[in-house]
């Protein structure tokens, strides 16, 4: 036999994050002595807190052990009191720690689909779905939001005209990303009759749920009694905290059947990273209603900057973010990945150049999302302003390149 063996279908399938996938492009700028600005990836630049240093260090000492497949239970309690400030009571058998918010999306689809079923998802949506999707061997069913309207859900006819006899579940993020959009109660309400007519589990990725601007209430699938039994949160302090690199998230569900099930996917993968539990339960029992105000002003100011900065700028058009740290933004090019790629070849002001996510690969449907591009608000305000100074200068140039 010559060649090599060949490699699964799921890995050849599997698609290249957008959001990674011109890093090449920008080490490439770096070396050629080009700084870049950083609008493609959610990596939020605030310290994160020193609750979690402190937990860490105090716990470096003797072996680092495995921990329960849950999560450790202060996690999990100091969790619950989290939820419970919001008014929403979860018992600690509920929440289950995950590695990364990450593997809460992949155990919630392994838990609910069968390979070759099907999750309805409305585009555009967090590029990695599509990626968790491929493992898990789910078809994600794309139903289209759009920016005209700020992303809100389409006429339910639109919604329930995906749905088949393989349809399992409905996805959603909210607040979501890439679009910053938050559901309304209204909006949840339908998605919750919906899944009831049709015998589907919610599930909701609430990784934002903090980040909510202008006064709104973020509302949680968890307040909608009557899905208790089908609804499963995905969340993650990686936003929350600033602490990516913990890797730590929780999924949540009243459906104890559910639970167990994710029990033993846990149990199949050991335990979540020990010593980030320890720095997460302090952060999560120590930080009070100062942290979380202070983090969403900041956010929020952000966001106000992006409207001063592009808002009503010739051919770009998008809606105020109502919350997360996203923006999707319809721009005067054909091609947004071939846009982004020639800002970090090609374009440079003062020595910087701006890297934004095209934002096709945040749909499923095949050409969609070729005119728009993601952008991540997660800079001090001066270099907020000038990230999108820059941008504002490439659109131009571009468009009068190529016209
Ligand atoms: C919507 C959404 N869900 C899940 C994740 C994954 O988060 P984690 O870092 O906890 O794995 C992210 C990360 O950017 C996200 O934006």
């Amino acid at each position: 036999m010559s060649g090599n063996p060949a490699i699964s279908r799921r890995g050849m399938d599997i698609q290249e994050s957008p959001i990674r996938k011109l890093a090449p492009l920008a080490a490439a700028a770096k070396k050629r002595g080009i700084r870049v600005h950083h609008l493609n990836i959610g990596q939020p630049d605030i310290p994160t807190p020193i609750e979690f240093w402190d937990a860490v260090e105090s716990n470096m000492k003797g072996v680092l052990a495995y921990g329960p497949s849950n999560g450790i239970p202060e996690l999990r309690e100091a969790i619950c009191s989290y939820y419970a400030r919001s008014g929403i009571h979860v018992a600690s058998s509920q929440v289950m720690i995950t590695t990364g918010g990450s593997e809460a999306v992949l155990f919630a689809l392994m838990a609910t689909c069968d390979p070759g079923d099907e999750v309805i998802c409305f585009e555009p949506f967090y590029t990695n779905y599509n990626g968790f999707a491929t493992i898990a061997g789910v078809k994600l069913i794309p139903v289209t939001s759009r920016v005209e309207n700020g992303f809100h859900l389409p006429p339910s006819e639109e919604i329930t005209s995906g749905i088949s006899e393989r349809t399992r579940a409905i996805l959603i993020c909210n607040p979501n990303n890439p679009t910053g959009t938050i559901f309304t109660d209204d909006e949840l309400a339908e998605l919750a009759d919906i899944a009831m007519e049709r015998n589907l589990f919610l599930l909701a990725d609430e990784v934002y749920r903090d980040f909510a601007f202008d006064g709104r209430e973020h509302s949680s699938i968890l307040e909608f009694p009557a899905i208790a039994d089908r609804a499963v949160v995905m969340d993650s302090i990686s936003k929350r905290f600033s602490s990516c690199g913990a890797r730590l998230g929780n999924v949540i569900t009243r459906n104890e059947e559910l639970m167990s099930v994710f029990m033993k996917f846990g149990q199949a993968r050991l335990c979540p990273p020990t010593l980030s539990q320890y720095g997460a339960t302090e952060m999560y029992k120590l930080l009070t209603d100062d942290y979380y105000n202070t983090m969403v002003a900041k956010y929020q100011r952000r966001r106000d900057i992006l409207m001063e900065e592009l808002h009503g700028e010739e051919g770009i058009f998008f809606l105020k973010p109502e919350g997360a740290f996203y923006a999707t933004m319809r721009l005067p090019v054909d091609d947004s990945d071939d846009f982004a790629a020639w800002m970090l070849r090609e374009f440079s002001v003062d020595g910087w150049t701006t890297m934004v996510a095209p934002a096709a690969g945040f749909y499923a449907t095949p050409g969609m999302g070729m005119d728009e591009i993601r952008i991540a608000y997660v800079l001090e305000d001066e270099k907020m302003r000038q990230a999108l100074d820059i941008l504002k200068k490439g659109i131009r140039k571009y468009v009068s390149i190529n016209q």
